[in-house]
């Protein structure tokens, strides 16, 4: 069986890709499924989320998804980017700044190499739910990883009024439909959200007005949970499972999943 596939984009940055990804794993790992984590972002934070700063940007290239990007990849030996991590049912595969350098503008330009993710994605059999966390632009990892996946998910923080960026992000799923045309909006999570601040309530109604039902019904709000459970190197519903943020996480993936059997379903009976 395939897995269920879901890059998370937004080229805003700081909006909380990196953690949902680090703390929806656990969520699903939490109910038996086996969950592979691709960093296609050079930055390396969700990498550094299980394994430190300092071990991460000493991964050779070969064993980060540079390996995976690179034109020269054939060399590599794929499957040896896949990395255990500390939990059972959560694997991932690392990145860290050896894949600034492929992170490009214009990855539509580059040919089959557009297909580098998808190929390697397509071929995994082990794993329930694939999660590709991208960098806070819409260049050669993003792009690779909207090709590779079935679902995106757009983490929007409740602060900017405007939606011009936005806009651009639903440009690019457009544009990656024309290789992918599979690829389905799963929607946007509003995250890092106070809900004591009447501009986070005004923003939030106002991407509901907008976007409807696309907006997802879980609010991830700005929790210190997520913060600490990050620093001490587990996802929170392992961390701190009875926690507000805990259930929420675990709210979001059972929405998720929802949204996507029901997805599936239509498309059957259709
Ligand atoms: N809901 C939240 N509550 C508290 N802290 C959060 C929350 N979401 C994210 N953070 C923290 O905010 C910081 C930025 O989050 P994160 O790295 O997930 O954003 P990002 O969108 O992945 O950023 P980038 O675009 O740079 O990759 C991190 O320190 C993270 O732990
Ligand atoms: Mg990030």
């Amino acid at each position: 069986m395939t897995a269920t596939t879901i890059c998370l984009i937004n080229q805003k940055g700081g909006c909380g890709k990196s953690s949902i990804c680090f703390h929806l794993a656990g969520a699903f790992a939490q109910t038996g499924l086996h969950v592979l984590l691709i960093d296609s972002d050079p930055q390396g934070s969700l990498s550094q989320g299980f394994f430190g700063s300092e071990f991460v940007e000493a991964l050779p290239p070969e064993l980060t998804v540079a390996a995976l990007l690179a034109p020269e990849k054939a060399g590599f030996g794929e499957r040896r980017v896949i990395q255990r991590t500390q939990f059972d049912g959560i694997a991932i595969c690392p990145a860290n700044s050896h894949s600034a350098r492929l992170n490009t503008p214009a990855p539509e330009t580059t040919g089959l190499a557009q297909f580098a993710l998808r190929e390697f994605v397509d071929d995994l059999t082990a794993f329930d739910v694939i999660l590709v966390d991208c960098p806070p632009n819409l260049y050669r990892c993003t792009w690779s990883a909207m090709v590779a996946c079935d679902w995106c998910l757009v983490p929007v923080p409740p602060e900017d009024f405007g939606t011009q960026g936005l806009r651009v992000v639903h440009q690019a799923i457009e544009q990656a439909r024309r290789l992918n045309p599979g690829l389905q909006c799963l929607g946007h999570v509003v995250t890092r959200s106070d809900s004591r601040l009447l501009v986070h309530r005004a923003y939030e109604q106002r991407l509901r007005e907008l976007y409807g039902q696309s907006v997802l019904e879980t609010v991830i709000p700005e929790f210190s949970a997520f913060k600490v459970a990050l620093a001490c190197r587990q996802p929170v519903s392992i961390h701190a499972p009875r926690s507000a943020a805990a259930v929420l996480t675990k709210q979001l993936s059972r929405e998720i999943l929802d949204h996507i059997a029901m997805s599936n379903k239509r498309t059957h009976v259709a």
